[in-house]
């Protein structure tokens, strides 16, 4: 008998959304400590006046975006003092992009697409905060891919300005950040006096006891009962200690889970992780890439090219070797590298102290990194 390969009668997930990227979970522990640190933040906000501005730093997957987009929730079902607003930076990516989002909140519509300059968006705004009195916190999910593009100072010191143009205009700034070595204080430098005084809320990685619980949570709510045996769940959990990001082990119960109704059993076993493995752990990966620049990801898949064929990979070679240079040359070039460094993609290795000449070692299979790099 032929195999049949899509079986449509049988599956193993009571709901399979659980396992998605994007799902809200309804457990969230295990940051109960950050959670409460927002909550300080706000309460000023609350009180009638403006909310203190924080920092959420920690490494990819360690529950940024889902503890504000709580809190969020939260505010929104609670009070129409407070108007909080979610930008993504991966997608909005220009100071142009980040006022629209917060004039759509505002506005519940776009603004106009031609011809309005963000200066008259910025207006727009301030005088709606200061007419309906209220006071206004932006989310700048992923804020380090503004401040790559020199951008994040002028976001930031635009919005906590508003109130010099608007008096009673009240606005606060949460930003995420995951890249742990980022100096927002640099970026913010060229303004003498940023009004920018962010208190920093840590979010460490989480330890297996921690990953163990999220994972099973998932499993309770996602799966039917004794799909998931315990000895195998251990597995995943070391393997996701690896990278310390919760969603490598999300996406390696689902591939599991996949893989076992591929073969008609109805339980997982050792081999469906194994071969999951091989998939998930490239979550990682490619969330990094995902929030690189055009620009960037062809440096990067020059950088996977060149280590297949030269060892060691030295930066003077990739540069010479890149189809297009950056504007700024080599000075350019070389901040590219740092970037991939902190986002560790890559370890940079001086050569020489103090110089700029470096080895560059990718710390993925290169056929992996041209392949997500596209
Ligand atoms: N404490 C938790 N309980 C349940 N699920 C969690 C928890 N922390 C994180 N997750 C899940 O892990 C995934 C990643 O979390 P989140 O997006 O909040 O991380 P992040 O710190 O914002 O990561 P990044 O820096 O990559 O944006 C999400 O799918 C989220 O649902
Ligand atoms: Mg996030």
């Amino acid at each position: 008998m032929r195999k049949r390969l899509l079986m449509s009668d049988q599956t193993l997930f009571r709901n399979i959304d659980v396992f998605e990227i994007d799902y809200v979970p309804e457990f969230f522990n295990y940051r109960e400590s950050q959670l409460d640190d927002l909550a300080y933040q706000i309460r000023p906000a609350l009180e009638g006046g403006r909310a203190l501005n924080a920092i959420c730093r920690g490494l990819p997957g360690t529950g940024k975006t889902t503890s504000v987009l709580r809190i969020f929730a939260e505010l929104e079902q609670t009070t129409k003092k407070i108007l909080p607003v979610y930008v993504n930076c991966q997608t909005d990516r220009t100071k142009y992009m980040v006022y629209s989002r917060i004039y759509a909140t505002v506005f519940g519509h776009t603004p106009a697409r031609t011809g309005v300059s963000i200066k008259s968006v910025m207006d727009a705004i301030g005088g709606a905060l200061q007419r309906q009195g209220k006071s206004l916190i932006v989310c700048l999910d992923d804020a380090n891919l503004l401040h790559y593009n020199n951008m994040l100072g002028d976001v930031i010191n635009t919005l906590l300005r508003l109130h010099q143009d608007y008096p009673g205009a009240r606005a606060a700034v949460f930003a995420t950040v995951s890249d742990m070595d980022l100096d927002l204080a640099s970026d913010l430098s060229r303004w003498v006096t940023s009004p920018f005084r962010p208190s920093d809320i840590y979010f460490p990685p989480y330890d297996a006891e921690e990953i163990r619980g999220i994972l099973r949570d998932r499993i309770r709510i996602g799966l039917y009962p004794g799909v998931f045996p315990a000895a195998i769940l251990d597995r995943i959990v070391e393997q996701t200690m690896e990278s310390g990001d919760v969603r490598v082990g999300l996406d390696q119960v689902k591939r599991a889970v996949l893989n076992a109704e591929c073969a008609a059993r109805t339980e997982v076993i050792e081999e469906d992780v194994t071969t999951a493995y091989e998939q998930s752990k490239h979550v990682h990966l490619a969330y990094t890439i995902r929030a690189l620049s055009a620009d960037e990801r062809l440096l990067l898949r020059k950088i996977a090219e060149l280590s297949k064929e030269q060892q060691p990979l030295i930066s003077g070679a990739i540069y010479a070797g890149a189809n297009s240079k950056p504007k700024g040359g080599y000075t350019a070039f070389f901040k590219r590298l740092r970037k991939f460094d902190a986002l560790r993609l890559i370890d940079l290795i001086r050569v020489h102290a103090g110089g700029r000449t470096s080895e560059v070692v990718l710390r993925y299979e290169p056929e992996k990194v041209v392949q997500i790099c596209g």
